[in-house]
């Protein structure tokens, strides 16, 4: 187990564009380049664990992959069924979504995880998939990995989910691709779309009206997909909050996916009183472009409202809060417990050994802003806590242990916080 101690900034600048490629797309373009007739090309895919795992299952399930190091190109043999179990890691997209995707294919697949994902609860996609005719087994009837899954054929269905999660969305999507009729999806507040937008630039037939999303069977393979993935906003915000949190500094984030439904969380930065500046370059699929963040005085905020455009990066913004003057809130944001770990009870736990005063809430918590202290914190096996603490230490000083989970999602993460503080592994 790895430990890692940050030293306290002074101030920074920072500028790169080599912020971690955006992992829901990059997962979303190996999985989608399987339903495609003809060689998807993916740029800047991102070469962590996680979205790894996904493009080593995509070969197993039977696609030619090729990979130059810069571009990957990914030509479809449809889906075979194959001996191999299929290890998604720590990721709940990848699992979640490949059970949308097998649930109609032929033959019988068996999808794994490490010991968190095993843990990670699965009915949120197993139940509706099987409403609709999906084979798909685990234990605890179906709610934990391993699962099993036999391709059926798959119904038509209207479906309102009581949770907003992309992930559930995308599951429905693509098992409605393949089902033998129109799909409406519902949910309570919209999530990340990255799945409609992608789906629909191949060519799929979906329409999206409000939080009502319809989905029509395809009749033939969908277009190739080209795509440059751009940065992930998610790992782009522990450098927004980095220098949000640390005087005269500044941080220039460029290529970073300005979809709205994954930028909530610098707009409750800028409510606090960061100086936040958006400019759109490209547009591809999503608006593209660069974030400039500026130290500011920190008020504190109340979060209740469209958590799921903020869910992964509550633990980052919970170091700004605790840089803040009054007492921050989070409410509705139960999901939390149920991430990589409980995030509610870790954030907590470790401010609390920082020295900051919190409340934990069933679906939340409060952190009264105040005074940093350097501590020694563990991430639990989370990439998102140790990115996060690792950021609080610029303030006050922090060793964080088990740091080798970072790897799932932002593998030059030390490299580029190198650029703003002294790191000692
Ligand atoms: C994701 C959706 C979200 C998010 C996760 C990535 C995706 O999860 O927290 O990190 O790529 O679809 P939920 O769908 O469980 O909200």
């Amino acid at each position: 187990m790895m430990r890692v101690c940050v030293e306290p900034a002074d101030s920074f600048s920072f500028q790169s564009a080599a912020i971690a490629p955006d992992k829901s797309i990059s997962h979303r373009s190996a999985m989608f380049a399987v339903l495609a007739e003809g060689q998807s090309r993916i740029e800047n895919f991102l070469r962590a664990e996680d979205t790894l795992n996904t493009l080593k299952i995509v070969g197993q399930l039977g696609a030619d992959i090729h990979d130059d190091g810069s571009v990957i190109t990914i030509t479809s043999n449809g889906i075979q069924e194959t001996a191999e179990i299929l290890d998604c890691g720590n990721s709940g997209t990848g699992m979640r979504l490949f059970c949308g995707l097998l649930s109609s294919a032929q033959g019988h697949f068996i999808l794994t995880g490490d010991e968190y994902l095993k843990r990670r609860p699965m009915k949120r996609v197993t139940q509706p998939l099987r409403n609709i005719g999906a084979k798909l087994d685990g234990r605890n009837n179906g709610d934990l990995a391993p699962l099993s899954i036999r391709g059926a054929s798959l119904q038509a269905f209207n479906y309102e989910s009581k949770i907003a999660s992309a992930q559930v969305k995308s599951a429905m999507i693509l098992a409605a691709l393949r089902s033998d009729g129109v799909c409406t999806y519902y949910e309570p507040e919209l999530s990340r779309d990255h799945t409609e937008r992608m789906l629909k630039g191949m060519g799929a037939h979906i329409e999206v009206n409000g939080l009502i999303t319809k989905v029509w069977p395809f009749e033939k393979a969908l277009k190739p997909l080209n795509i440059r993935v751009p940065a992930d906003p998610s790992s782009a915000f522990f450098f927004a909050v980095a220098a949000a949190i640390t005087p005269n500094s500044t941080a220039i984030l460029e290529g970073v996916t300005l979809n709205p439904t994954r930028i909530e969380a610098f707009k409750v930065l800028e409510r606090m009183g960061a100086d936040i500046a958006y400019d759109i370059t490209d547009e591809r699929y999503e608006p593209i472009g660069t974030i400039t963040v500026k130290h500011a005085a920190l008020n504190a905020v109340v979060v209740e409202e469209n958590i799921s455009w903020l869910i992964d990066e509550l633990p980052a913004l919970s170091i700004a809060m605790a840089c803040a003057s009054g007492q921050s809130i989070i409410k509705n944001a139960e999901e939390l417990r149920v991430k990589e770990s409980d995030r509610i009870k870790t954030v907590v736990d470790n401010l609390n050994l920082c020295g900051i005063s919190t409340e934990e809430y069933p679906d939340g918590y409060a952190v009264n802003g105040g005074t940093l202290q350097k501590a020694c914190v563990n991430s639990y096996g989370d990439h998102r806590i140790a990115m996060s603490f690792l950021v609080a230490g610029l303030r006050c000083g922090m060793e964080v242990e088990d740091i080798e989970c970072i790897n799932t999602s932002f593998p030059n993460f030390f490299d580029l916080l190198g650029q703003c503080t002294k790191v000692t592994r």
